[in-house]
């Protein structure tokens, strides 16, 4: 009785209150706030987890949902008359130390990729040729995923497939090709299909774009973001294919500036605090306020001016631990193996503490070096 008694005062005393009212909607309010807030802090700043220099904490990672990796690997190539497109899950092995890896030989590219030691693979490369069609171009990909793995897969389904099928159709009809033009609307193109999908799905994923086109007479590079292509040139020089977009750069912060937004550091220098890449497909909370823009640079290579020994396309996890020079040599004493040294180029980079997936991409252009020397 007392007990009862005792009870329903304290309810009418507390609990009825205003305050008490008032502080249980505060503290809803609150949670609610910072719940949202997490979610959206953990999608957009998933980049910012995997490359602060806070070490090697495990990242807060949420899966997206849709996304099926085994979906990667059972691309249908029936309606597609392109010889040959590679998932990068397209063999996939476990090691003893648990590193998941991918790899590549064909033709004369060779590519190895690992997923270092983040869980999950955002990278993704291709390789594709179009011979069926007459089209002697040979397309290399690499796609640094961010934010997960949806911009670079998406990239990597289409945008080998649009380029051959625009040179396909240049073939066919005898037209002139320009292939920086075709690079870059293809590109633009592939951020465009990509954004509508990425809005509706609110993924806020992202990637880089690597892609170096090998004409018979040129290699044509392509660069959207922070990965980066080197060549070792006929007399064994490094040449540089590519430069990162970075947000530090003069001329992307000033870009940056120009459509209102701004760079700061977190780690390292980041679109509005959070992207350390200052170009990429994708990132459409970015790319609405064009902060961040999918604009490729493109560099040509005269191949008989260069006479390339090989060019290395790698993600920037190879990157953090390798100067071009260092690559290029590493490589040098390394073209006779299996996989023209890509392999052993990214376990290095693993060993010397590279946190990053990894990806790299060889490609052996002695056969092209010894046809020209004998020309010459
Ligand atoms: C790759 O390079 C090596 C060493 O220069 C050369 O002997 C080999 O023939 C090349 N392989 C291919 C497939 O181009
Ligand atoms: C490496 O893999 C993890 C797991 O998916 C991914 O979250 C991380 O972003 C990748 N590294 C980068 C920066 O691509
Ligand atoms: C090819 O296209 C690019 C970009 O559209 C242009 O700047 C360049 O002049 C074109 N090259 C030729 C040879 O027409
Ligand atoms: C390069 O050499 C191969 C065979 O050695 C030959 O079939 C090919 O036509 C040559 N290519 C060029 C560009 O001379």
């Amino acid at each position: 009785m007392t007990l009862i008694a005792l009870f329903s005062r304290f309810v009418r005393g507390t609990l009825f209150k205003y305050e008490t009212v008032a502080l249980v909607f505060a503290l809803l309010f609150l949670y609610g706030y910072v719940f949202h807030r997490d979610h959206i802090l953990r999608s957009v700043f998933r980049r910012t987890l995997m490359h602060s220099d806070a070490g090697p904490g495990p990242p807060v990672l949420m899966r997206i949902p849709g996304l099926n990796k085994g979906g990667l690997a059972g691309r249908s190539n029936g309606h597609l008359r392109y010889s040959h497109s590679h998932r990068s899950s397209h063999k996939q092995f476990e090691s003893q130390n648990d590193v998941a890896h991918w790899e590549l030989r064909e033709d004369n590219v060779a590519v190895y990729s690992i997923q270092g030691r983040r869980p999950g693979m955002e990278d993704r490369f291709d390789y594709a040729t179009g011979e069926k069609d007459g089209v002697t171009e040979k397309f290399c990909g690499i796609y640094d995923g961010h934010g997960g793995e949806f911009a670079a897969e998406f990239t990597e389904k289409l945008l080998s497939q649009a380029v051959l099928a625009r040179l396909a159709t240049a073939k066919r009809r005898q037209l002139p090709v320009n292939h920086s033009q075709i690079l870059v609307e293809e590109i633009l193109a592939v951020d465009e299909k990509f954004l509508t999908v990425a809005k509706s799905n609110e993924d806020m994923a992202g990637s880089t774009a690597l892609v170096a086109l090998i004409t018979d007479s040129d290699v044509i590079v392509a660069n959207v973001g922070d990965s980066r292509g080197v060549m070792c040139d006929g007399s064994g020089k490094t040449v540089p294919l590519s430069y990162d977009h970075k947000p530090h750069h003069p001329q992307e912060r000033k870009r940056i500036k120009k459509a209102g937004g701004f760079i700061a550091f977190n780690g390292v220098w980041r679109v509005a605090g959070i992207l350390a890449t200052s170009r990429a497909i994708g990132d459409y909370p970015l790319k609405d306020h064009k902060f961040v823009v999918a604009d490729p640079d493109i560099l040509s290579f005269d191949l008989d001016e260069h006479n390339p020994q090989f060019l290395i396309l790698a993600t920037d996890g190879l990157w953090d631990t390798f100067t071009n020079e260092e690559a290029v040599q590493y490589i040098k004493e390394r073209l006779g193996e299996p996989h023209f040294g890509a392999k052993s180029l990214v376990l290095q980079a693993f060993y010397r503490g590279s946190m990053d997936n990894i990806t790299v991409m060889v490609v052996n252009l002695s056969r092209h070096r010894s046809n020209s020397t004998h020309v010459q």
